[in-house]
């Protein structure tokens, strides 16, 4: 059974590319083979993995405009356990083309009919609005996953998300799901953010995530390296917020980790970057 699971919030700059890089690397870390779909035609998910933009063979556009089959379109990440299909560029053409298209919103979803491989979790990093590559992610997808910024206004365009949500589910996915709430870049010396936290509590109540993301400068270093953060700084309170991120989705999909005694090697295999195995150390801690 494969899970998928759109990140979505059309605020820009809430960390939705950072979550989707980072959640998708972490549930490969913990063995569930995972596909990371980038929709945003600023490819920021594509680059974070230190992939050329300019030299893609396929892309999500040739995906979801030119009926391109998904298996060319997949290309591994780096990370074990982990493919993506890469964005580049093209997608800006790709909002307009769509406007005359016939079904515009759910041409993702017929692509993925067929959709290759054995993936756990399907995750698409969605771009910054609530047009039709934001449409067709939440019509693909199973449930969505909403960062926020914890910050001054964060419940400031969340209720046109939800009118959203709710008229894809009236329309074109009945099924489609809050998988949860996530607080992201959090500064704990502002206690603005805590009121913040109360708020989206009410609002959302039991779907906010326990983890909250730090504000922590290791994840916005990251993408420059084209690495994610479990390669870049894993010992990162923003890594160990995204590796607690994870285990919290398993949990609520109902996969248990099993840990052995400390020290002992974890038995579920682990996320190695493949271009750098030998120097790699991840401890699972
Ligand atoms: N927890 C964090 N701490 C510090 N910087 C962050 C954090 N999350 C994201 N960033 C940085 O903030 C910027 C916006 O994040 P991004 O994930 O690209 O947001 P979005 O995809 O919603 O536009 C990026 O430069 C990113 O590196
Ligand atoms: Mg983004």
């Amino acid at each position: 059974m494969t899970k998928i699971i759109a990140i979505a919030n059309q605020k820009g700059g809430v960390g939705k590319t950072t979550t989707a890089v980072n959640l998708a690397s972490y549930l490969a870390y913990f063995g569930q083979e995972t596909l990371l779909i980038d929709m945003d035609p600023q490819a920021n998910t594509t680059s974070g993995f230190g992939i050329d933009k300019s030299s893609l063979k396929r892309s999500s556009y040739d995906v979801i405009i030119n009926n391109s089959k998904i298996e060319d379109a997949i290309m591994p990440s780096g990370v074990d356990w982990l493919d993506i299909i890469p964005a580049n560029r093209d997608l800006i053409g790709a909002e307009v083309e769509l406007v005359n298209t016939i079904s515009r919103e759910t041409r993702l979803k017929k692509a993925f009919r067929n959709c290759p491989g054995n993936y756990r979790f399907i995750l698409i990093d969605c771009p910054p609005s609530l047009g039709l590559l934001t449409l067709n992610s939440l019509t693909l997808a199973n449930s969505v996953l909403i960062p926020i910024q914890a910050e001054f206004y964060p419940l400031e365009g969340l209720t046109e998300l939800m009118n959203t949500v709710n008229l894809i589910r009236e329309d074109l996915n009945p099924v489609l799901e809050i998988e949860g709430v996530l607080l992201t870049m959090y500064d704990t010396r502002l206690t603005l953010s805590s009121q913040v936290i109360k708020e989206i509590g009410k609002y959302f109540s039991d779907r906010v995530y326990q983890t909250i993301v730090p504000r922590n400068v290791r994840l916005a270093e990251a993408p420059s390296f084209g690495k994610p953060v479990i390669f870049y700084a894993p010992e990162s309170k923003g890594a160990k917020a995204y590796q607690n991120l994870a285990r919290e989705v398993l949990k609520g999909n109902g996969i248990e980790l099993k840990e052995g005694p400390v020290g002992e090697k974890p038995k579920y295999p682990l996320a190695v970057q493949k271009e750098t195995k030998k120097d790699l150390t991840i401890t699972g801690k």
